[in-house]
């Protein structure tokens, strides 16, 4: 099996699921791709896991550490009820000024923030603002900094609040101790924190696809 099965059973998923194809989705890696951006957005599929999670838990406050081109924050937030909020924190000012053209040509300006800065710069003010409690948070940002994000994310949530931290299989390399690499290492904090913290439940799911071989976790606030 090779990575080139993964890539097309997710084109026969994307065909097969969204079979009138997805022209919002489309022009937002178009964009990205147009901008330089690297191509490392959810892969199709998973924007729409991301999506169903925003409806399966009733999310109406998001939060999103980790914006790019805002290609998960758009699957997130066309799944939001109309008062509905998605926040997502983006350090580089190139990618949130794509990201707003996007989430402007996908009519979802008055449901989506995107702010710009270092995210541990910027969640104290969104604390002080009062954003929170948020229902779900999605993390996928500087691998190095996910166990930070994970204080945050308990911190700002409630019981129930949906965490999902993307990129924690790295290939595989996630239980190679041999690889020391800080994202690597951000893998495990995220999943050794989520087993220790005596207020969440969680699990970590392999996965295979157009964007290789990785995986996320996906837990709750008990
Ligand atoms: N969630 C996006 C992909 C995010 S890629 C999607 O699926 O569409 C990771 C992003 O995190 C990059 O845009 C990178 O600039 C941003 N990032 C890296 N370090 C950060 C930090 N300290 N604070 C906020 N964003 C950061
Ligand atoms: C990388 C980051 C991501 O969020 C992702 O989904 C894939 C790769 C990266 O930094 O290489
Ligand atoms: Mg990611």
């Amino acid at each position: 099996m090779s990575e080139k099965t993964w890539s097309d059973v997710d084109a026969y998923l994307e065909a097969e699921l969204r079979p009138a194809g997805d022209p919002v989705l489309e022009a937002v890696l178009a964009a990205n791709a147009e901008a330089g951006l690297p191509d490392i957005d959810v892969s199709a599929v998973e924007g729409l896991l991301l999506g169903l999670v925003v409806r399966m838990s009733g999310a109406r406050r998001v939060l999103e550490i980790g914006t790019l081109g805002g290609y998960s924050a758009i699957c997130m937030a066309r799944s939001l009820p109309a008062d509905g909020r998605l926040v997502s924190l983006e350090a580089q000012s190139r990618h949130a000024e794509v990201a707003r053209a996007n989430v402007d040509r996908a009519g979802l300006a008055d449901r989506v923030e995107i702010r710009v800065g270092a995210a541990l710069d910027l969640l104290p003010d969104i604390e002080a603002e009062g954003l929170h409690p948020f229902d779900l948070v999605f993390i996928d940002a500087d691998k190095s900094n996910n166990a930070a994000y994970l204080d945050w994310a308990v911190r700002l949530g409630r019981p129930g609040t949906v965490i999902i931290v993307d990129n924690v299989i790295r290939g595989g390399a996630v239980s190679d101790s041999a690889r020391t690499d800080s994202s690597v290492e951000g893998a495990r904090a995220a999943i050794s924190y989520l087993g220790q913290h005596p207020r969440i439940s969680a699990t970590a799911l392999q996965t295979v696809g157009a964007k290789g071989y990785d995986g996320f976790a996906l837990g709750i606030v008990d």
